[in-house]
């Protein structure tokens, strides 16, 4: 009998996935605010600004008209369109609107690549610093993440031997990379995502290209994986060039052969993607302008830490190339990144993200800063810093 009861009380193994500690930041922050504090916020990887305003015009029309119904599983057909444009105007490369599928948010994204990509017990390669929600979300799927740590030796990205040394050890059945990646800010070159995905081709190994921060792109331009290989997913998002993360829209460019398989999956997960969401992101395209200058006060922001934060006492980061985040190697000061942004928030104010988060191996060495705040917020954090570290 109890053991029935405890049965009917027991969550599955595989819903086992690790906490998110940067929430734990978040909540530490608040504690502080509430009693008067004042916290300087890099911990969250969330633009400040607000959605175009062309979006946000559009979804007051649509609330107007009040026609807010279900729509295709694939997306609406004047979104996937004006992707498709998108892919024309920015990279210069032939994107068919039947390829794209409008998602809920690129998170959603995933889970639709993973389930249509992959089979139980597959071993897909992820980077190690990497985007967490990547290997959990693949391990709740009951897929295997294979950790490919990245270094300074490597650029911080994954290279085509480490991905064929974990490859003999056990098959792989997908890689997944990320540029501008999450939380390393670096980027990857054309020459090497082509050679890595002819690599992966070679070997029968699925291609997945998480392009979220696509927009935010500093030191090179970035370059899509869907202008070399028709046969690579490609995952993007509405939540940080546009600054609409709370809309929760994404997208992604399949194959072919994976497009109405993952028409079934969405018809069956998900219907369809909010409408509200959908119209407002078609018309986000509109807005690049507007964008533009939010992306300019990143680069000011980025300006502000790479200059400031050596004086400050942080002199060892990785190559600041895109997205809005600084990695930090903090191993000079502390073994425990926890406890490193512990301190830094109680006693200088800055709340920043544990690379223990991002990196079970060697994170507790690292912290992430987030610099899409204002620029005002970056010269303060690195006043605090200075004064705390040099205390
Ligand atoms: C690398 C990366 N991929 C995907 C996501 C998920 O974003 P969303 O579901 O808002 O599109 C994030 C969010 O921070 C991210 O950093």
């Amino acid at each position: 009998m109890l053991d029935t009861a405890r049965c009917l009380l027991a969550p599955s193994a595989r819903s086992d996935v690790p906490p998110f500690m940067v929430m734990d930041v978040m909540a530490a922050a608040a504690r502080i605010e509430a009693a008067g504090g004042h916290v300087i916020h890099m911990e969250v990887g969330q633009p400040a600004a607000p959605a175009p305003r062309t979006a946000i015009a559009a979804a007051k029309a649509a609330l107007d008209k009040a026609d807010i119904g279900y729509t295709q599983a694939l997306g609406i057909p004047a979104l996937r369109a004006r992707i498709s444009r998108h892919y024309a105007e920015t990279h210069g490369v032939t994107v068919e609107p039947e390829r794209i599928v409008v998602t809920t948010g690129s998170s959603a994204a995933f889970i639709l690549a993973f389930l249509s990509l992959f089979e139980p017990g597959d071993r897909v390669a992820v980077a190690c610093p990497g985007y967490p929600p990547y290997r959990h979300i693949l391990t709740a799927l009951g897929c295997e993440p294979v950790l490919i740590p990245i270094s300074e030796a490597t650029r911080w990205s994954i290279t085509i031997d480490a991905l064929l040394a974990a490859h003999r050890r056990a098959p792989l059945k997908g890689v997944l990379v990320a540029s501008p990646a999450n939380p390393t800010g670096t980027m990857m070159r054309a020459a090497e995502i082509t050679a890595l995905i002819a690599a992966a081709n070679r070997e029968g190994i699925r291609f997945i290209s998480d392009e979220i921060y696509h927009g935010l792109d500093y030191a090179f331009p970035a370059e899509t994986a869907a202008k070399f290989s028709d046969d690579a997913v490609i995952i993007n998002s509405f939540s940080k060039y546009f600054c609409m993360t709370g809309w929760r829209i994404g997208w992604m460019v399949a194959p072919d052969a994976l497009v109405r398989p993952i028409e079934r999956l969405q018809q069956n997960l998900a219907i369809s993607v909010p409408t509200l969401s959908q119209i407002a992101a078609a018309a986000a395209f509109d807005g690049r302008d507007e964008m533009e200058a939010v992306k300019h006060g990143y680069e000011e922001n980025r300006r502000i830490l790479v200059e400031g934060l050596p004086q400050a006492g942080l002199t060892r980061f990785l190559p600041v190339d895109g997205a809005f985040y600084l990695y930090a190697d903090v191993s000079h000061f502390t073994d425990d990144s926890f406890d490193f942004t512990k301190r830094m928030l109680e006693e200088a104010g800055v709340a920043a993200t544990p690379g223990i988060d991002f990196d079970p191996l060697d994170g507790r060495h690292f912290v992430r800063f987030c610099y899409a705040g204002s620029s005002a917020d970056m010269r303060e954090a690195v006043s605090r810093i200075g004064r705390w570290l040099h205390r």
